[in-house]
Order: structure tokens, then sequence, then C-alpha cells
């Protein structure tokens, strides 16, 4: 199977050479097409994301992002390519699962951040981002002679219910352990979220503040409550955004599945990744329809550490795993299209559960580093990115 491979700027030309070491190692039949973007690749051809990078991930089953640079100033001629690819490929979910583990409490030199819970609260949320429109959807011009700045925040019907359709369905499937639903990945092998050992109803909340962006996020607000009336087995409440901020700070164990529009998501994520052990563990998927997927660490290209080689790989290993998984389901989902070969396993089903084995070994082998070690700076260690990668491999062979 093709993965189109992105390096981006900064870190991402370490950790995804990393994830792709790990990915090498499985011995998967899988083909690597590499593609430009960014801002290094603007500087060279005068375009972030070249018409060839936009074939290739669309022509590819999926496709491994690593981090773009983007300036905080404007630049004629440049929008950021990661934006721009979750557009064109009409990759409309943005989902980022936050766990800690629980070997993970204690690490090398360093307390984690998971010790200040207790063993019963443990954190096991997803972030589900409305990822083409809002505050994002590139609308901003000048006025009154550059004096004046307007962005213009987008907000659609359509969108705000497919998204919430996947917050709902994802809950739903997390409850039921199902894996073969395309928004599961990353989800699969692993416990259902607990309460003291008891199973717990899936739940919903919903973000917005449409108390103040009363039309924009009042139509995301209304859409989402309407989505919940499909799904009664799925509990939801809503919440204003800057309350949900502070909720993932003083009681993250409290959220299961958030869903919220761009701009939202994108500081509510970073904010739960904390809880993973911060922005060097956190992993993202962004589906779309037609099967497409995009895999990208949630960080971005880290200019105060690229070239340092102290980047902590452990996100986009992560991202190649989940990558895997939604290979399988991808193999899975043509196999079930064979009713006839039920009985009978068929080579789809064979290299689907291959590609999921693999999957578990790599999640395996990152929650074996992350409390064993060795550690990267970010999460208290002095091991460099090489390190982990070669660990997280030596670990696979165990
Ligand atoms: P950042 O995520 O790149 O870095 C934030 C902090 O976390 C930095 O101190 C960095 O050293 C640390 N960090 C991030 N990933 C790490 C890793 N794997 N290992 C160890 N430490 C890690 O965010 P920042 O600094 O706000 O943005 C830098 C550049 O990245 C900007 O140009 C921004 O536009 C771009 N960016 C790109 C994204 C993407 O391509 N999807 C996402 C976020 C930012
Ligand atoms: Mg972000």
């Amino acid at each position: 199977m093709q993965v189109c491979v992105i390096l981006g700027d900064g870190i991402g030309r370490e950790v995804i050479p990393a994830a792709i070491e790990v990915l090498r190692a499985t011995d998967l039949p899988l083909e690597f097409v590499p593609a430009e973007a960014g801002w290094e690749c603007f500087e060279r051809h005068g375009t972030a994301l070249p018409d060839e990078t936009l074939a290739a991930a669309q022509a590819a089953d999926a496709v491994l992002f690593g981090a773009v640079g983007s300036p905080s100033f404007p630049v004629p001629g440049y929008r950021s390519p990661i934006v721009a690819l979750r557009r064109a490929l009409d990759l409309y979910a943005n989902i980022r699962p936050v766990r800690t583990e629980v070997q993970g409490l204690r690490t090398e030199g360093s307390v984690s951040q998971s010790s200040v819970l207790s063993p019963q609260s443990l954190v096991d949320l997803v972030v589900v981002r409305e990822n083409t429109e809002g505050l994002y959807a590139g609308r901003e011009r000048l006025e009154d002679g550059g004096e004046t700045a307007v962005a213009e925040r987008v907000i659609t019907r359509r969108a705000s219910e497919r998204i919430a359709r996947a917050a709902f369905e994802l809950a739903r499937s997390r409850h039921l352990s199902v894996v073969s639903s395309p928004l599961s990945v990353g989800l699969g092998e692993q416990p259902l979220t607990t309460d003291n050992g008891r199973r717990t109803r899936p739940h919903v909340t919903i973000v917005h503040k449409a108390n103040v962006m009363r039309e924009t996020c009042g139509l995301f607000r209304a859409t989402a409550l309407r989505v919940a009336e499909e799904y009664p087995e799925v509990a939801h409440e809503e919440m204003l955004v800057d309350n949900c901020a502070l909720q993932l700070v003083q009681r993250p164990e409290r959220f299961n599945v958030i869903v919220t529009t761009n701009m939202f998501g994108d500081i509510l994520s970073d904010v739960a990744s904390y809880w993973g052990g911060g922005l060097g563990l956190a992993v993202s998927a962004n589906i779309g329809s037609n099967g497409r997927a995009l895999f990208e660490p949630v960080h971005g290209s880290a200019p105060d550490i690229a070239g340092k080689g102290i980047a902590n790989p452990l996100a986009a290993i992560g991202c190649a795993a989940l990558l895997l998984e939604h290979l399988a389901n991808c193999k899975l989902q043509i196999a079930n299209y064979r009713p006839q070969d039920a009985a009978q396993p068929t080579s789809e089903r064979l290299i689907a559960e291959q590609f999921r084995a693999s999957a578990k070994r790599i999640h395996t082998a990152i929650a074996h580093v992350r409390s064993a070690g060795p550690h990267t700076p970010d999460v208290g260690g002095h091991a460099t990115t090489e390190d982990i990668t070669v660990a997280v491999v030596n670990e696979m062979k165990i």
C-alpha cells in the first residue's frame, strides 16, 4: 500500500524519518512516496503545497505528515499547507486522542504529569475537531487602508452535522470497542473507558461559545444538539469553551469525547495533550470522506529544538501506528464487501490482521519506552531522537 510522506519543516524532518524506520521494521508491504510541502518548499519553489504533492496525497492510501513552519506575519502567496491539504482532501475530522499511561506514572529523572492524578482518574479522552472551516477558512482581509483586519468565521450546517455525527459515532464505537470504523483509529485493543473498573456510558461534550458568537457557534450548537438526539445511548452535555479549557486542567478525567469547531479544537487539544505526556507524544488523525486519511503529530516544527536531534519522535511513531490501523480498516472494508467470503478469511482480512498486529506492536513498544525510557529532554531525559527510535524498534522485536 502507498503512503505519501511529507516531512515538512523543522523537527518534521527528524521525527517522520524515525516513524518510517519503525514502519520499515514491520516488514509490511508499504511503499513510501516522498512529497514536499512547507516553508522551505515555499522558499525553493514559490509554493508551500505544490500540485505534485497534492496529487501524490490524493493518490496514496494514506498520508504521513510531519509539521510545517508557517511564519506569523503575512507573506504574499503563502498559506499554511496543512490547512490547505485538510481542505483539499476534505479531511473534515481531526481526531486527537489523549490517554495517560498507567506505566508512565513516573519517568526517569522526573515525575511525569500523570502522577498528580489518582489511578482512578486516568485521562482517556478524544478531541474531535472540525477541520475544514471556522476561523481557519482563510477569509481574512484588511480594511480602512490597513487599520482594520477582519477574519470571517465560516460555520455551515453541513460541516457541523458531519463532525457532530463523527463524534457521536466515535463515542459509541469507543464504548463498544468497535475498531472497524475509520474514526476508531488509535482506539482499538484498548480497555474501555472505565470508572473505577465499571463500564461508563459514552459521553460527548459539545464545546462552543454561542453566548457571544450567537450565529456561528449558535448554528454549530443547534446542529450538534440535533445530531445528539439520534444517539440516545450516548450522553451529551454542552460547555462554553473557556470553561472547557479550565475543566481540561482541573478535571480532565471527566471528559470522554469533546466535539468543537476548528480553532477551539486546535487550542483545546494542545491543553489536553499535557495529560498524555505533552506535545512530544500527542497524535492526530485527519479523516475524510472516501477513506482518505492523513496522520500527523499535534506538534509543529519546533524551531527552538530543530536540528538538535532531540525531538521526541513518539508522537510521529504513534501516528505511524494509527496509519497502520487505518490501512487495516480499509482492507477490512474491502473484505466486508464480499460477504460470500465471510467463512473463508480473504487475503484482505489476513493483510488487515497483519497491519493491525503491527500497529499493536508499535503501541506496546511506545508504552514500554514511555515508562522504561530512554526519554528525550521534553519528558525529563537526555536521550536523542535516534535513541528513542532504536529503543522502539528493539522493543518491537521482543
Ligand atoms: P510547536 O508545537 O512547534 O512547539 C511548541 C513547544 O513544544 C516548543 O517548545 C517545542 O520545542 C516543543 N515540542 C513540540 N514538539 C516536540 C517534540 N516532538 N519533542 C520535543 N519537544 C517538542 O509549536 P510552536 O512553537 O507554537 O510553533 C512552531 C512552528 O510550527 C510555527 O511556525 C507554527 O506555524 C508551526 N506549527 C505547525 C503545525 C503543523 O504543521 N501541523 C502545528 C502547530 C504549529
Ligand atoms: Mg495546533
